[in-house]
């Protein structure tokens, strides 16, 4: 057999702190009952000040390890999906690997908006395959309160903070492991979502500030149109690519980014809701981090077991929007 790639460990963290939309009310003209109706977000967690997207990818590495039992040493790469970097150079992958104590891995970062994860899982596998790694792992890692403006109820309303990881190792076992990937992206789709300045095209100056051009920008109308038809589009085509169907699923997890957007791909692909993985009235829009802490969630529920279909599917910023199937290979949790 081929040597595949399995997600032999999860895990996520989560800050303490949450913001429900009753907070939001006073900050902005807005209410409970419109954020859920059209986002299905009830509340989501924000950092504390000081610390920054490595803390929490940190976090999510030192307890993968503590999961998987094994020491943060025996880690040979680490790749950092994120949006919301500590700062520029050196990448937050760097900087998780140092705090994590993974001082043996590579590290670096991949930037795919909401993305991310499947983007850097994909990278993540073919080392393994290749057989030039035995343990990498994938964060899916933001700190999306650093760039949102919460004068702005467009978008203020839509995200939060977490972290999640993955742990991946090669594996012969062919009921088990990563078994495809569809990724794709429209650059013709950045004016839509993005944040502005901060980059080489508008470094920080008095007036980038002043235009608020520091934030997240968003076309909701937009983005909403194209991540409806593609999230779901991505979905059915990598079933129908390995000769699959919905009903062969146990679980979907779906990028969290508005609950509207998860039904449409929920009716494309004929399944129903108990197979979907659903948690962004916790947590709202977390970016790369929403897949691999609703896997971690799910798996802590005792929703998969050994050789059970999971499918993975996302579109986000860039415009930029992936999927992965695979066959999952850890036992359930002790109790479940
Ligand atoms: N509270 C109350 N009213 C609001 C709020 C709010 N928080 N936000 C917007 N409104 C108002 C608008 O001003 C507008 O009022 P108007 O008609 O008087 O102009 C009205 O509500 C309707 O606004 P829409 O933008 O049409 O609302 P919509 O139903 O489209 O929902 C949303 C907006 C939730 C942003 C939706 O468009 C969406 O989810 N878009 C896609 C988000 C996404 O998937 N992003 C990609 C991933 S993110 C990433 O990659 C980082």
């Amino acid at each position: 057999m081929p040597k595949k790639a399995y997600i032999s460990a999860v895990s996520h963290y989560v800050p303490e702190k949450v913001l429900t939309n009753f907070d939001l009310e006073k900050m902005v003209d807005t209410s409970d009952e419109w954020i859920r109706t059209r986002t299905g977000i009830r509340e989501r967690h924000i950092l504390e000040p000081g610390k920054a997207t490595s803390d929490m990818g940190a976090e999510a590495v030192k307890k993968l390890c503590q999961n998987r039992g094994i020491d943060p040493m025996e880690i040979d790469g680490i790749i950092v999906a994120t949006v919301t970097p500590d700062m520029f150079f050196p990448s937050t992958g760097n900087l998780v690997q140092e705090k994590s104590g993974a001082k043996n891995a590579w590290s670096f970062d991949i930037a795919a908006a909401c993305s991310g994860f499947i983007y850097s899982l994909s990278v993540a596998a073919q080392f393994i395959v290749a057989g030039t790694a035995k343990k990498i792992v994938v964060v899916g890692a933001d700190k999306m309160s650093a760039i949102t403006n919460y004068r702005d109820r467009n978008t203020c309303v839509l995200f939060g903070d977490a972290a999640g990881a993955v742990l991946l190792e090669p594996t012969e076992d062919e009921n088990v492991g990563i078994m495809d990937f569809l990724l794709y992206s429209d650059g013709s789709g950045a004016d839509f979502l993005k944040m502005k300045a901060g980059g080489s095209l508008y470094p920080a100056s008095l007036e980038t500030v002043a235009n608020d051009w520091h934030f997240i920008y968003q076309d909701g109308k937009s983005v909403f149109k194209f991540a409806v038809t593609k999230m779901a589009e991505v979905s059915v085509d990598i079933l129908e690519k390995n000769g699959l169907q919905g009903n062969d699923l146990t679980l979907f997890v779906p990028h969290q980014a508005n609950l509207r957007i998860i039904d449409a791909a929920v009716k494309r692909l004929g399944i129903d809701y108990d197979r979907v993985m659903i948690n962004i009235d916790r947590y709202g829009n977390t970016t790369a981090a929403t897949i691999p802490l609703a896997l971690s969630e799910a798996y802590l529920e005792g929703r998969l077991d050994i050789g059970d279909l999971v499918l993975f599917a996302t579109f986000g910023g860039g415009f930029t929007w992936a999927s992965s199937l695979l066959r999952w290979g850890i036992p359930k949790p002790d109790g479940k």
